[in-house]
């Protein structure tokens, strides 16, 4: 069974939004499509349905990706469950995806709202999955309130913007960090590395971008197209 420790030893592939260069993104298409692809690991993006359902999605509301409109925090399960997330698929429940990476691949869950916390840590301790998840956000409160639930639980900081991300993530006790790739320069993850955290840029989908990257040392790589990563992964 893939738990993360196994991802620590060699330069590993995440499915970002399951392969969202390729099929629906956050859908089980997409990630089914990932594990195919015989990805490490896969991303997902949470948040929570009006009657508190964890649900994967990326965007605040419904417009982007499925036939709807409105909020995702204003609608019920039923309403979210009605709509055609892409090629008919539906917008997955947490616990399906998890269901569905468990025991296959590592699964990145991105919290996207404070509310995903609790049911999504439910969920995992239901299944006994904590070695093979990484908790991921942009905000520390979200991966703090991981931590509270379970001390040794994995978390990783996200970041886009020039900042002291790094050391925050050291601070706050994640084993990994997550940066825009642009942010990922070489000294950037030599001193990531020197913390001992794991460093993984996204979303990289050109072999040029992810070869450079390698040769800085990163630990992993976040993409829409593992087809065309995963190549990256098994030359030295
Ligand atoms: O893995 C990090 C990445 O997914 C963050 O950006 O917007 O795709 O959720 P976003
Ligand atoms: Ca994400």
């Amino acid at each position: 069974m893939p738990i993360l420790e196994e991802l620590m030893g060699y330069f590993f592939i995440v499915g970002h939004r399951g392969a969202k260069g390729l099929e629906p993104e956050n859908t089980l298409k997409s990630i089914r499509r990932a594990l195919e692809l015989d990805v490490d690991a896969v991303e997902v993006d949470v948040r929570v349905s009006k009657d508190d359902y964890p649900v994967v999605i990326h965007d605040e509301t419904v417009d982007r990706t499925t036939n709807g409109e409105g909020s995702v925090a204003e609608m019920s399960l039923e309403e979210l469950r009605k709509l055609d997330a892409g090629m008919g698929e539906k917008i997955p429940l947490f616990e399906e995806v998890l269901r569905e990476v468990h025991g296959k691949a590592v699964l990145f869950v991105e919290f996207k709202v404070p509310e995903a916390v609790d049911p999504v840590l439910e969920k995992v301790d239901e299944l006994n999955a904590w070695k093979s998840v990484l908790f991921i956000s942009f905000h520390q409160e979200h991966l703090l309130k991981v931590k509270k639930y379970k001390e040794d639980a994995y978390i990783g900081l996200i970041y886009s913007k020039p900042s002291d991300g790094i050391v925050l993530a050291k601070k706050i006790g994640a084993i990994a960090v997550l940066p825009q790739y642009r942010l990922a320069t070489e000294k950037a993850v030599a001193f990531a590395k020197r913390l001992k955290l794991m460093v993984v840029p996204w979303v990289v989908n050109d072999l040029e971008t992810g070869r450079r990257l390698k040769s800085y040392g990163v630990s992993g790589l976040a993409t829409d197209r593992p087809d065309l990563l995963i190549k990256l992964r098994d030359v030295v």
